[in-house]
């Protein structure tokens, strides 16, 4: 991807970085000029090392710090860490969550419902908590839902509250942080090709009618639930779209929704 500069020497924060989205929105924010603060579990240590070696290739600087979401003072820490090194805060993306223990409402257990909770709302807030007072005017807020923030699917109760929770948190957001020039929106992305879904227990959701469902099998079970025709998208047409709500091209966009889903949520 050719870079244009769109955020020439910002500084952007990512949670969830080591892999996935987190990782794509680390190189593409760097692409474009930024600096990054990146932010993930320490068991994944040397997958962030790898998210840190990308933004380095591109010229840019990535200071990485390990962090729970769920544990504040730890997020505290590593935005403190992270702006004392990079000088400064514009744009907060904050990416990590889990999609895990699919089941029926009513066989969910308790503490798969409060993981997904406590990790893909409170930890949104608290890494918004933690960063937010370093923004100034013109800073973005970018938080990562879910075409499940949208609509509804089956087995995931915890997972979809979860992502209809933070589109409440990110409206509430914009209206606190609009009059100090700080924008706030949600990116809702539906399959994208990561970790998260291109698994064995997600094949296996996806077709039960197979005994051992391949990644083939899957993205057949995939592509029937989008309006085009591909089984997801890829992490950087997420990024582009994050790209985009952190640049000034977006700079009287707030409170609201970007979709990137290949038309999962308006197929009839
Ligand atoms: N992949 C999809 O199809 C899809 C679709 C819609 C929304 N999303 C959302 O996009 C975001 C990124 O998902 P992904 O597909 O890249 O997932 P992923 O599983 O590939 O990566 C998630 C990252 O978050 C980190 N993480 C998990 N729990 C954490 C915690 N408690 N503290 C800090 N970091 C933690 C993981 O270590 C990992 O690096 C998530 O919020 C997810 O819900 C994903």
């Amino acid at each position: 991807m050719r870079a244009v500069n769109r955020l020439q020497d910002k500084v952007a924060l990512v949670t969830g970085a080591a892999r996935g989205m987190g990782r794509s929105h680390c190189v593409r924010l760097a692409e474009e000029g930024a600096d990054i603060i990146a932010v993930d579990l320490e068991t994944a240590a040397e997958e962030l090392d790898e998210t840190a070696r990308l933004v380095d290739d591109l010229g840019r600087r990535c200071v990485t710090s390990f962090a729970d979401v769920r544990v504040g003072t730890s997020l505290d820490n590593a935005v403190e860490h992270g702006v004392s090194q990079l000088g400064g805060l514009d744009i907060i993306v904050a990416n990590a969550g889990i999609y895990a223990d699919l089941a029926p409402s009513w066989e969910l257990s308790d503490v798969a419902w409060q993981r997904t909770i406590d990790i893909n709302v409170t930890g949104t807030w608290l890494t918004v908590k933690a960063a937010a007072p370093y923004l100034g005017s013109g800073g973005s807020i970018v938080i990562i839902s879910s075409t499940n923030g949208i609509k509804g699917g089956a087995s995931t109760a915890h997972y979809s509250s979860s992502k209809h929770a933070v589109v409440g948190l990110a409206r509430t957001l914009a209206n606190e942080l609009g009059p100090l020039g700080i924008r706030v929106n949600t990116v809702h992305p539906g399959s994208v090709a990561t970790p998260m879904i291109l698994n064995t227990a997600v094949f296996a959701k996806l077709r039960p009618d197979l005994p051992n469902p391949t990644q083939q099998d899957a993205a057949v079970a995939l592509a029937e639930r989008n309006l085009l025709p591909v089984p997801w998208v890829d992490p950087v047409d997420v990024s582009n779209a994050v790209l985009f709500l952190a640049s000034d091209e977006s700079r009287y966009v707030t409170g609201t929704q970007v979709v990137v889903d290949a038309g999962l949520t308006q197929k009839v």
